[in-house]
């Protein structure tokens, strides 16, 4: 199979081009590096620097290279930002996917895999939460994954594509041979900030102390990366064998809250954070939590990697590779 990774310069996108080289298909990583690392893009697969704004590009790449199916990655996905700047958060995301949709179609090419976010639930009232759960997101950002779920419902009846749109948790850790893992600029996610308090020795500000959870920390479901990779391997393969479209939750039904992260970090680390209580941040739900049992059903993935582990390679990552830039 040939398979284009759109966003594969970024934190997912470049652990999905590793293994789908591991799986033995042939890779078109396509990023416009607008957030992503040229460097973390596997060598043996083909770099295409192009945008999903730009229709003619894609053309051009889905025809040199006779695509099959496409993971698509690429998106802005900082939820403070989408606040600032909503409408440059459905131009890229919204309109980026549409066009991209546009020229698979030209193409003829069938198959996607996108990633969509539990950011589509909004503050949900049952925990662990269900794909059946109503989508109500808090965010611009989580608006646009709605939206795009939305338009690839409406466009793979009329145009006869199938998809399978994958919600995923708190992502986390670092690809197993530790080549690649979290590099945002800025980082808004909880385990390299917690790191990165412990290799600079600066304080962690914990936002909100005063939620209804056993230690008043927002608790979230954190999903290691090689394991949701593995959740879309599967969801190819399941497109393969002729399923129609899908949606699937990928968490592990299981919370950890803040402070537990942050005491699993020390203990990863040997060292001790500083941590600086501070007020709750806007549309932070108190907990969030996926339930899997439709993935496991249907794809028959289950997720395997401790929380432990998943610190532990993203604390060895960011030696490696962050704390050395
Ligand atoms: N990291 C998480 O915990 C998480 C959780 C839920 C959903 N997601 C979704 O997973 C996907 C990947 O997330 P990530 O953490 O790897 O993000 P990332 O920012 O590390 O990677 C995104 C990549 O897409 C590229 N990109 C952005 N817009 C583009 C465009 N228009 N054309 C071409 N390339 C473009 C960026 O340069 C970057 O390399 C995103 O769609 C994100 O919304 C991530």
């Amino acid at each position: 199979m040939v398979v284009c990774v759109t966003g594969a310069g970024g934190y997912i996108g470049s652990v999905a081009v590793k293994r789908l080289l591991l799986e033995g298909h042939e890779v078109i990583a396509m990023d416009d590096l607008s957030r992503g690392h040229h460097d973390a893009i596997d060598q043996r697969a083909t770099f295409v620097k192009a945008s999903t704004l730009d229709q003619k590009s894609l053309m051009e790449m889905f025809k040199t290279y006779n695509v099959d199916a496409v993971m698509h990655f690429a998106a802005y996905s900082l939820v403070g930002e989408s606040v600032d700047a909503p409408l440059t958060y459905y131009h890229n995301n919204v309109e980026g996917t549409r066009t991209l949709l546009e020229a698979m179609h030209s193409a003829n090419i069938k198959k996607m895999v996108f990633s969509s976010s539990a950011a589509v639930y909004g503050d949900a009232s049952n925990q662990p939460i269900a794909e059946d759960a109503p989508l109500n997101p808090t965010s611009p950002y989580g608006e646009t994954k709605r939206v795009v779920e939305g338009m690839l419902a409406h466009a793979s009846k009329a145009h006869a594509f199938a998809y399978v749109s994958l919600r995923y948790f708190n992502v986390a850790g670092a690809s197993k041979d530790l080549s690649v893992g979290e590099r945002h600029d800025p980082e808004t996610h909880l385990i390299p900030n917690v790191i990165k308090s412990i290799v600079e020795k600066t304080p962690l500000h914990v936002f909100g102390t005063d939620y209804n959870t056993p230690d008043g920390s927002a608790i979230r479901d954190y999903i290691d990366v090689e394991d949701l990779i593995d959740a879309h391997i599967k969801a190819l393969n399941y497109l393969l064998e002729g399923n129609g479209s899908e949606v699937f939750n990928l968490g592990t039904a299981k919370g950890a809250s803040v402070l537990e992260v942050v005491k699993a970090c020390e203990g990863v680390s040997g060292e001790t954070v500083l941590v600086k209580k501070s007020p709750r941040r806007q549309g932070d739900p108190t907990i969030l939590v996926a339930a899997y049992d439709k993935a496991k059903a249907q794809l028959n993935w289950t997720p395997t990697t401790s929380l432990e582990t998943m610190i532990e390679r993203a604390y060895q990552f960011y030696l490696k590779k962050v704390a050395m830039v």
